[in-house]
């Protein structure tokens, strides 16, 4: 949410910030600027709108050539996105250029005070406020440096400021609270940005900022503080993606790619997880097994699509662990007065490790003495180093707005996060566990082999690419997969899409079922337990009013294709692993939707990935 980058260097400031804000455009996509030195004055450009307005206004009106500047790419939160909103905001005087992450809370009061001061704001930004602020400190004699720390002292909220001043050619100061920020370590040149993703063609050395903290940096020193100017701990550490991972290498969009690198994803999740000996080795749970025994509650907790990783880990770890485990989405958690104590155990699961609901959650449940255990795909984000402990998947960067490869390795942790606890309390043993990890290390080439038939799902896109509505059903784990499916088909097409509990259809939702509208069932695996039937009868219950109905099934059903009039067929794997298998297809389906509609299916309107606010 918002995508932020400083560079100070040799090259030109402008080019390499363009091409860091390109790389950042995921996560926000309603505006875009750039501020850079230009001999004792800045020099700035900004445009309403995608990357490419900006662009074509610097093809009319090139920035000078400068070796420090700054760049945003923005997610609307304070005024609709035009021209004066956009960031950079700069003090009046013009001497500093701020951009912002985040949202400062407190900026009405602070924007009042200004205003009494004489202050006059040109946008409707909380980011103008911190400008203003700024612009004020170092007026008063200040560096930028003690501004920033002072300013930042004043803002509540969350925020990652970077900033440049017209009379510090030669540093860029920037700050951070409950807002990403990383430092790129270059030869000669460096970077402040809201990841890694901004500079990793120049570099692959990174620094991990903590909480409140300020960062200046030169072409050749990072000076890291506090907020007091005290010492203050980082985490350097190396990125070890390469530059391929945040290209679209021949696909159409981001998120086709990634749906195509999930086999991949899940195996590298998977790898290193299990010793030759049988025994599953979490090495980032530095929780003791002792207080692992003593948990007598789990909470998963996560928004959208990691709520619905939750709700099938869900499943999974009360089967194979027998504890009680509550799925709560991260937004409502802390607003309720949840019972928290010392044997709960937390369970955050976040793709970006930023997301502020998640974020806040964890910390509530922290502040009642639970442990938590983050699942998480960024190294370096906030929610992990939270955390009591992590497992990190290994997805590689998504840049698509709506989550794929995220979604699948975070199955795939839980699952290990179910066996492990499985393991330590000694619910399953050696052979048990094999055997699941056995299935685990199998599902990559399954998943592959329904890659395979990708054209089935694009020719029936083709045919559905005009209907309004669409509904999705399942039951036990196919329900939050069905959840997911109707998710990506409304994020992305923007079209009606709900998902329900099959068994939840006849107490209400079938009453919405019209001749011809489509439904997808989720069917589990035949013959191993009565779920199947029952799904199969609730497709025959919208079949008989009229619904068009696609299944997606495993292979060699042979109830579902007679009351289904489209199967989707899945190699076999036993119940609880089926999502991993089952959200493909519902994946490959809306992407093709939204593609045949003409929108963009990497930056849908109104999305940004990271929602770093609440
Ligand atoms: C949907 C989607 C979102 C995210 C949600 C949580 O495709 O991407 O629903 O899953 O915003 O994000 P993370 O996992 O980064 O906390």
């Amino acid at each position: 949410m918002c995508g932020i980058i400083g560079y100070i260097g040799p090259e030109q400031a402008t080019g390499v910030i363009l091409d860091g804000l390109r790389r950042l455009e995921y996560r926000g996509y309603d505006s875009a600027g750039i501020a850079v030195q230009d001999n004792g004055r800045l020099e700035y450009r900004k445009k309403a709108g995608k990357l490419a307005n900006l662009d074509a206004e610097l093809a009319e009106r090139p920035l000078p050539e400068s070796h420090a500047g700054i760049g945003h790419t923005r997610w609307a939160t304070h005024g609709v996105p035009n021209d004066a909103n956009a960031h950079p905001q700069l003090s009046n005087d013009g001497r500093v250029a701020v951009v912002h992450n985040g949202i400062i809370e407190n900026f009405a009061t602070l924007r009042a005070e200004l205003g009494a001061e004489g202050v006059e704001f040109t946008s409707d930004t909380d980011t103008e406020v911190a400008a203003a602020l700024l612009g004020r400190a170092v007026n008063r004699g200040n560096d930028l440096t003690v501004a920033m720390r002072e300013v930042s002292k004043q803002l509540h909220g969350a925020f990652t400021l970077v900033a440049i001043d017209s009379q510090e050619p030669d540093v860029i100061v920037a700050a951070r609270r409950n807002s990403p920020l990383v430092v790129g370590v270059g030869q000669g040149e460096n970077f402040v940005a809201s990841d890694v993703a901004a500079f990793i063609d120049h570099t692959r050395e990174a620094i991990e900022l903590g909480q409140d903290q300020v960062v200046t940096i030169t072409a050749n020193d990072i000076t890291v503080t506090d907020f007091d100017g005290g010492p203050a701990e980082t985490r350097a550490y190396h990125v070890d993606w390469d530059t391929t991972a945040a290209e679209k290498d021949g696909y159409d969009w981001f998120m086709r790619k990634e749906i195509f690198e999930q086999p991949k994803a899940i195996s590298d999740t998977l790898l290193g997880r299990y010793s030759p000996q049988g025994e599953l080795t979490l090495d980032e749970i530095h929780i003791s097994p002792e207080t692992l025994r003593r948990v007598n509650k789990i909470i998963i907790l996560g928004c959208g699509t990691a709520h619905y990783a939750g709700m099938v880990a869900k499943y999974a770890i009360e089967h194979w662990v027998r504890i009680p485990c509550e799925v709560e989405l991260a937004s409502e958690f802390r607003y309720r007065d949840p019972i928290v104590d010392s044997q709960t155990l937390c369970v955050a699961i976040s793709q970006s490790g930023e997301t502020a609901d998640t974020l806040q959650a964890i910390r509530h449940a922290r502040e009642q003495g639970a442990k938590v255990i983050a699942i998480c795909n960024t190294n370096g984000s906030t929610i992990p180093r939270e955390s009591d402990a992590v497992i990190y998947t290994y997805a590689g960067p998504e840049i698509g707005v709506a989550s794929t490869k995220g979604f699948t390795t975070q199955l795939i942790a839980c699952y290990l996060l179910g066996l492990y606890l499985a393991q330590v309390r000694g619910m399953k043993f050696g052979d048990e566990i094999r055997t699941i990890m056995d299935e685990l290390e199998a599902m990559p080439a399954k998943m592959q082999s329904v890659l395979d038939h990708a054209d089935q799902i694009y020719t029936l896109a083709k045919g559905m690419e005009d209907e309004e509505d669409f509904i999705f059903i399942g039951r036990h784990v196919g329900y939050p997969i069905a959840l997911e499916g109707a998710l990506k088909l409304k994020e992305i097409a923007y079209l009606h899409a709900e998902g329900f509990a099959a068994g939840e259809l006849k107490h209400g939702p079938i009453a919405i079922i019209n001749p011809g509208m489509p439904v997808f069932a989720v069917v589990p695996p035949q013959g191993r337990d009565q779920l199947h039937d029952k799904v199969v009868s609730n497709i025959q219950e919208v079949r008989a009013r009229g619904a068009r109905t696609i299944a997606v099934a495993e292979q060699d059903d042979n109830e579902v294709d007679q009351f289904a009039e489209v199967v989707i067929s899945l190699p076999k794997v036993s119940t609880l692993l089926q999502p991993v298998l089952a959200v493909v297809p519902l994946q490959l389906f809306a992407c093709e939707i939204a593609t045949l509609l003409g929108n963009d299916v990497d930056q849908p309107r109104n999305l940004a990935k990271s929602v770093t606010v609440e």
